[in-house]
C-alpha cells in the first residue's frame, strides 16, 4: 500500500513539474496550480487516503506528501512571478518607454502667506513665554461685548460692524468681532498667572477694499499675575516688534481707548520702508509710523467678571491684525491679495 502510494507522489511530482516548466501563460500555470494542490487537486485527493494507513505508514507518507505540496507550491510561486515579468517586458517591448527621461514638472504647494506671518508672530511669543488658547468663531454677546465690559449702546455693537446670528430661544450669537473673547473665556477657566495667544479668524460687517475685509485675522494676547504693570507691557511688546522687524525697530506707545482696557495704547512701529523720511511714502502715508496694534491694561471690571480679584492681580492684553502686519513686512499693499489665492503672487513668499 505504501509503496504504491510513494510512486503515485513520485509520478505526481515529475508530471507537474515538467508540465509547470512547459507552462507559457499565467491562465494555463493556475488551472495546472488547481490541478495539483486545489482544493480538489490530484495531491489533495491522495493526501485523504492518509487516514486509512496505519501508523506507521503515516510517518513515512505523511512528511513526504507534505514536502511534495511545498515543493510545488513553490514552484508553482517561482514560475508565476518569471510569467509575470516575462508579460510585463513584453509589453514594455511594445512601446516607445524611456524609463531614462526625467518626469513631467509639478506644483509644490507652499505655506500661505499669512499662515507664514502667522506662524513668525507666533513663534516670538511663544519664545516670551504665550501659551496657545483658542476660541469660537460663533460666540455669545456675553463673551464678545458684555464681559469685556462694552456696554449695550457701544458702537462696536451696531449693526454695521457686527455679523449677528438671531437665536430665537436665547440671546443672540455673534460671528466674534475680535479674539478678546478668549480672554474672557481663559480666565473663566483659568485662574492666574495667565500668559496666553490667542491666534484666529475674525468677522466684522465691512466691505472689501485695499485694506478691509469682513473676515481677517488677529492674535490676541494677555498676561495676568501679581504686579503686572504697563512697564511690562511696553517692553513685551517693544522685544516681541524687534523680533519681527529686526533689532533697530523703534516702537511708539500713544495713548488710546478701548473698554477692556485702561489704560489703552496704540503700538505703532517707525515704517521699515522709509524709517520715516519719506513725505509721500505709499506705505506709511508720510507718517513715518504704522499702527500696529491695540493693547493696554486689563479693566478690573474684565477681571472681576472674571472671578479674579483686580486688588491682588493685574494684567496687560493686546490685539493685532495679522494682515496688517503681514501687509507691512511683506511689502503687500492690497488685503485682497490674501484672499484672491493667484498662484503668481502666493508663490512668491
Ligand atoms: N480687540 C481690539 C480690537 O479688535 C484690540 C485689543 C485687544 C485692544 C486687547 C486692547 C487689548 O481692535
Amino acid at each position: 500500500m505504501i509503496e504504491e502510494l510513494k510512486n503515485k507522489l513520485n509520478l505526481i511530482e515529475t508530471n507537474y513539474t515538467s508540465k509547470i516548466q512547459a507552462c507559457k501563460n499565467v491562465k494555463d500555470l493556475q488551472d495546472l496550480q488547481v490541478a495539483a494542490i486545489g482544493r480538489k487537486g490530484e495531491l489533495t485527493e491522495l493526501l485523504k487516503s492518509l487516514k486509512d494507513l496505519s501508523l506507521e505508514e503515516k510517518k513515512i507518507f505523511g512528511p513526504l506528501s507534505n514536502a511534495l505540496k511545498i515543493k510545488l507550491s513553490s514552484l508553482f510561486e517561482a514560475k508565476n512571478a518569471e510569467l509575470e515579468n516575462a508579460a510585463i517586458n513584453e509589453e514594455l517591448n511594445k512601446t516607445d518607454l524611456d524609463l531614462t527621461l526625467p518626469a513631467f514638472p509639478f506644483n509644490k504647494g507652499g505655506r500661505h502667506p499669512l499662515a507664514i506671518a502667522q506662524k513668525r508672530m507666533t513663534d516670538i511669543l511663544s519664545k516670551l513665554g504665550f501659551i496657545w488658547a483658542h476660541g469660537p468663531f460663533i460666540e455669545d454677546e456675553y463673551h464678545n461685548f458684555d464681559a469685556l465690559n462694552i456696554p449695550a449702546h457701544h458702537p462696536a455693537r451696531d449693526m454695521q460692524d457686527t455679523f449677528f446670528i438671531k437665536n430665537p430661544h436665547k440671546s443672540d450669537f455673534v460671528l466674534r468681532t475680535h479674539t478678546s473673547g478668549v480672554q474672557i473665556r481663559t480666565m473663566q477657566k483659568q485662574k492666574p498667572p495667565i500668559r496666553i495667544m490667542a491666534p484666529g479668524r475674525v468677522f466684522r460687517k465691512d466691505s472689501l477694499d485695499a485694506t478691509h475685509s469682513p473676515v481677517f485675522h488677529q492674535i490676541e494676547g494677555l498676561y495676568v499675575d501679581k504686579n503686572v504693570s504697563l512697564a511690562d507691557l511696553k517692553r513685551d511688546l517693544t522685544v516681541f516688534m524687534q523680533g519681527l522687524f529686526g533689532k533697530k525697530a523703534e516702537v511708539r506707545f500713544r495713548p488710546s481707548f478701548f473698554p477692556f482696557t485702561e489704560p489703552s495704547v496704540e503700538v505703532d512701529v517707525k515704517c521699515v520702508f522709509c524709517e520715516g523720511k519719506d513725505k509721500n511714502c505709499p506705505v506709511c502715508k508720510g507718517s513715518g509710523w504704522k499702527e500696529m496694534m491695540g493693547a493696554g491694561i486689563v479693566h478690573p471690571n474684565v477681571l472681576r467678571n472674571c472671578q479674579i480679584d483686580p486688588e491682588v492681580y493685574s494684567g496687560y492684553a493686546f490685539g493685532m491684525g495679522v494682515e496688517r502686519l503681514a501687509m507691512f513686512s511683506l511689502g503687500i499693499k492690497d488685503i485682497r491679495a490674501f484672499y484672491e489665492n493667484d498662484i503668481r503672487i502666493l508663490e512668491q513668499f
